[in-house]
């Protein structure tokens, strides 16, 4: 029992003079080198960011890069290109971009003078396809429709409420004639990513470079270029699959032909024609 009692008290003196060791070194300052339970790292040559050397000639711990360095990740990683990869193989994706050295590509420009058509490039400079449209569908949609409406016929939400035709109308034949300016891919590229502004430097419209990298840009233009084409064409020009063409026909209430056939000369002229 007595001896029970001393060995109690004997821990709790132990345990209190452990426990001040322990938590007594917390908050206190002191000159001495801190203590350090795996001295290794901590203690490695280094330079700290911003800091003077004598080490290099120019004085500066921190290196310049090399001229022509391309930047890693300054974009956000598009995952479904590396989709079968590993997710640093999206950085690798963005670097082989990023070093592909094509101004057509990205700026829609080539070396002519900005006064001549020439100086945008005239077609778009990838394959399209149909997916590239519908992504041109969804990015048109979501960033230009709101202004340039639907349907590109300048009238957005934005656009009617501007007074007068402002916003452009891309059914306007004067974006259609590649020998121009206004209607070359590159220009429409050009304009849509990095805007336009009057001969005075005041802005007309915003670029949507933040918003759409150079294939979505590229997917928008072919979209507009898509919008254009379908007011353009007759329900007759065999273009259209049979079924669809007949559908539309009944939509209008014009007699159906046989879907494989073009229309004849009378379903034309009961309006089968736009
Ligand atoms: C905030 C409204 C607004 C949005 C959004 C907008 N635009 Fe425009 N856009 C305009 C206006 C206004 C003009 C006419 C400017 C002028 O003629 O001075 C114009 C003109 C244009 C032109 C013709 C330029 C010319 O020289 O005639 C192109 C091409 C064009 N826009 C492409 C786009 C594309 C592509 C998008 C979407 C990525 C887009 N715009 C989104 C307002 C807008």
């Amino acid at each position: 029992m007595n001896h029970a009692r001393t060995s109690m008290l004997l821990g709790f003196g132990l345990a209190a003079i452990v426990g001040t060791g322990i938590v007594g070194c917390r908050g206190e300052r002191s000159d001495k080198p801190p203590r350090q339970f795996f001295p290794d790292m901590d203690d490695a040559e280094h330079f700290r960011p911003q800091n003077e050397t004598e080490f290099f000639a120019d004085g500066r711990s921190q290196r310049p890069t090399v001229p022509g360095t391309v930047g890693y990740g300054r974009a956000p990683i598009d995952h479904a290109e590396a989709e079968d990869a590993g997710w640093g193989d999206g950085f690798g994706v963005q670097r082989a971009r990023l070093l592909r050295e094509d101004q057509g590509l990205y700026f829609g420009t080539t070396d002519a003078p900005p006064d001549q058509a020439e100086h945008y490039v005239r077609d778009i400079p990838v394959e399209v396809t149909m997916d590239m449209i519908r992504l041109g569908q969804e990015k048109f949609d979501i960033y230009c429709a709101i202004c340039h409406g639907y349907e590109g016929d300048g009238k957005g939400t934005v656009g009617n409420r501007w007074a007068g035709q402002i916003v452009a109308n891309f059914h306007d034949p004067k974006y259609s004639n590649k020998d121009d300016i206004l209607g070359r891919d590159g220009y429409m590229y050009h304009v849509g990513r990095y805007g336009l502004y009057d001969p005075n430097g005041v802005l007309r419209m915003p670029g949507y470079s933040h918003a759409l990298d150079e294939n979505e840009a590229w997917a928008v233009v072919a979209y507009i270029r898509t919008l254009q084409a379908s007011r353009g064409m007759s329900i007759d020009d065999g273009v259209i699959p049979g079924a669809e063409r007949n559908r539309l026909l009944e939509q209008r209430g014009t007699p159906v032909g046989n879907a494989d056939q073009p229309a004849s000369q009378e379903q034309i002229a009961e309006g089968g024609e736009q």
